[in-house]
C-alpha cells in the first residue's frame, strides 16, 4: 500500500485511518483528478521550458503523466490515506517515473495554488456546460411562445386573475429572466477565468517561473495578480453560486407555476408522464415529482452558497485549510444547479398546454375591466380615476351592464355614459380578451405584433449567448489540444 509521500519528512508515525479520512479532500476531489492532471502538465511544460528541470526527467515526467490521461488515474491514487488528488497523483508520479524525476514536478509550486488552480479549471468548465443547458431551455421557451402567440390566458396578480395576457408572454417573460441568468454566469467566467499557478504556498517563488506560459497553455485569460490573493481567494466560487442562486430562484417560480398549473384547480398543463410519479396508495395520484424536487434544489443550492459564505468570511490571509471544506458545497450547488435545468428543458418541450382552460379563464373574475375603463377614458372622454372608480362601481353591483355603469355613473356625480354614446356592443368588445391583447401592442406587451418582434429579439440574444458560449469551449479545446502536443513532445513522441 503506498504512502502519502508528503507526511513522511516532518511528521512520525502513521495516522490512523479515521484521522486520515477526516483530512482527506478525496471525495470532493473526483471532480478535479482530470484538472490536476492538465495542471501538472503545463506546470512540467513550464519547468522544462525554463530549464528548471532537465530534458530527460522531463520526459520521464510527461510519459507517465501522458499514461494516465490516456488510460485513466489509477484508483490507487484516489485512496483517502491521501490527503487529496495531488499528494494521490503525485505519489503515483513517484511511483511510476522514479523519485530522481517524479519527485521534481512540485518544485515552485504548493498545492495551495495547484487546488486553486484545479477548482477554476473544473468550474469554468461546469459554467459553460450550465450556460450551454440554460440557451437550450431558452430556445424550447422560445419556440414554444412562437405556437402560443394567440393562446389567450389570464395573468395573474396576488394570485388573483387580473388581465387576459398570453401564453408566448407569459412564456417570454421567463426566457428574459434566464437570459440574464446566463448573462451573469458568463460574466462570472470572466473572473474564474484567471490563473493562481505559481503563487506557490501564498508567497510565489523563487525559482524563475512563468506564470504567464501556464496560464496560457490552462486556457486562462490572465493571472491572478497578487500570489497571496491568488491562493486564498474563493469569491470566484461565491460568484458561481451567487448566479446559480439567482437562477434557481427562476427555476423554482416556474416550477412552481408547473405544479399549480397540473392541480385540478387549473389544469393549464400536463406534463409528460416521465416527468411525475405517482403515489403508493392512492392509485389515481400523478404527481410533478421533477418540478417539486427542483423548487427544493433552488433551496440547497441557495444553502451550498451560505455554507461558503459562512466558511470565507472569518479566513484570516492566506491558505486556511477550512477552505478545503467549502469545496463540495460548491460542487453540490453546481451538480444540483445543472441536473435541474436539463430536466426543466425537457420538463417544458414535452409539457401539453391545455389552451381551452386557459381561454375559458382568461376573462373570469371581470379580468378584462381594465380594457372597459381604458375604453371610457379614451373613447368617451372620462379622466382615468372617474372611469376606474364607475367600472368598480358596477363590479361590485356584480355585473357590467349598460345599467349597472349608468347606476355608477349617477353616484360619480351625474355621468350618462349612455348620453355620451356608450353602447351595449362596445362594452362587451371592451370585455372581450381577445380586443384586450390587440390593444396592448406596446414594447414588451402581449399584442401579437409586438410578440412578434420580442421573439426575433430573443432569437438574436439567444444566438448571441450561444456564440459567447462557442468561443469559450473552443478556446478551452484549443489550450487543451495544444498542450497535449507539447507533452508529446516532452515525451519523444
Ligand atoms: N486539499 C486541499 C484543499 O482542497 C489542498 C491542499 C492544501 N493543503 C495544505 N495543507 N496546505 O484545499
Amino acid at each position: 500500500m503506498r504512502q502519502d509521500q508528503i507526511r513522511e519528512g516532518r511528521l512520525s508515525g502513521e495516522r490512523n485511518d479515521q484521522i486520515a479520512r477526516y483530512l482527506s479532500s478525496m471525495e470532493a476531489d473526483r471532480k478535479i483528478a482530470h484538472a490536476d492532471l492538465l495542471v501538472d502538465m503545463a506546470h512540467l511544460a513550464m519547468l522544462s521550458d525554463q530549464k528548471l528541470i532537465g530534458e530527460e526527467q522531463a520526459g520521464m515526467i510527461a510519459r507517465s503523466l501522458l499514461k494516465m490521461k490516456r488510460n485513466g488515474i489509477p484508483e490507487e491514487a484516489f485512496d483517502e490515506r491521501f490527503e487529496d488528488i495531488h499528494a494521490g497523483i503525485e505519489g503515483e508520479l513517484i511511483a511510476d517515473a522514479g523519485i530522481e524525476a517524479g519527485g521534481r514536478l512540485h518544485m515552485a509550486r504548493s498545492r495551495n495554488d495547484e487546488v486553486a488552480t484545479c477548482l477554476r479549471v473544473r468550474s469554468r468548465q461546469d459554467i459553460l456546460k450550465i450556460a450551454g443547458s440554460l440557451s437550450v431551455l431558452r430556445s424550447i421557451l422560445i419556440r414554444s411562445a412562437e405556437e402560443h402567440i394567440g393562446t389567450v390566458m389570464p395573468g395573474f396578480t396576488h394570485l388573483q386573475h387580473a388581465q387576459p395576457t398570453t401564453l408566448a408572454h407569459h412564456l417570454l417573460a421567463y426566457e428574459e429572466a434566464f437570459s440574464r441568468d446566463s448573462e451573469r454566469l458568463l460574466d462570472a467566467y470572466r473572473r474564474v477565468n484567471r490563473s493562481p499557478l505559481g503563487s506557490a504556498a501564498f508567497a510565489s517563488t523563487g525559482f524563475p517561473i512563468d506564470r504567464r506560459m501556464t496560464a496560457d497553455l490552462l486556457g486562462f485569460d490572465d493571472i491572478l495578480g497578487n500570489s497571496m490573493d491568488a491562493v486564498s481567494a474563493r469569491d470566484f466560487a461565491l460568484e458561481i453560486l451567487s448566479a446559480l442562486t439567482i437562477m434557481m430562484t427562476n427555476v423554482s417560480r416556474l416550477c412552481e407555476e408547473l405544479i399549480l398549473w397540473s392541480s385540478a384547480f387549473v389544469r393549464f398543463v400536463e406534463l409528460d408522464d416521465a416527468y411525475c410519479s405517482t403515489s403508493s396508495i392512492m392509485p389515481q395520484k400523478k404527481n410533478p415529482d421533477c418540478a417539486e424536487i427542483m423548487r427544493g434544489h433552488a433551496g440547497s443550492v441557495a444553502g451550498a452558497f451560505q455554507a461558503v459564505a459562512v466558511s470565507v468570511k472569518g479566513l484570516p490571509m492566506s491558505y486556511n485549510r477550512d477552505l478545503q471544506t467549502l469545496t463540495p458545497h460548491l460542487w453540490r450547488g453546481i451538480e444540483d444547479a445543472a441536473a435541474s435545468i436539463d430536466i426543466l428543458a425537457g420538463m417544458i418541450g414535452t409539457a401539453a398546454f391545455n389552451t381551452e382552460r386557459m381561454r375559458e379563464e382568461s376573462d373570469r373574475g371581470f379580468s378584462t375591466a381594465t380594457e372597459l375603463a381604458d375604453t371610457l377614458v379614451r373613447e368617451f372622454g372620462l379622466p382615468f380615476r372617474t372611469a376606474h372608480n364607475i367600472v368598480g362601481r358596477a363590479v361590485r353591483s356584480g355585473e357590467i351592464t349598460t345599467a349597472t355603469l349608468e347606476e355608477a355613473g349617477r353616484e360619480m356625480g351625474g355621468i350618462s355614459l349612455a348620453e355620451r354614446g356608450l353602447s351595449a356592443e362596445r362594452i362587451q368588445q371592451a370585455l372581450d380578451p381577445d380586443t384586450v391583447i390587440d390593444t396592448r401592442e406596446v414594447a414588451g406587451g402581449p399584442g401579437k405584433g409586438v410578440m412578434q418582434e420580442a421573439i426575433l429579439r430573443r432569437r438574436d440574444a439567444l444566438k448571441e449567448s450561444e456564440m459567447m458560449i462557442t468561443t469559450h469551449i473552443h478556446a478551452l479545446q484549443r489550450a487543451e489540444e495544444d498542450l497535449m502536443t507539447v507533452l508529446r513532445r516532452l515525451a519523444g513522441e
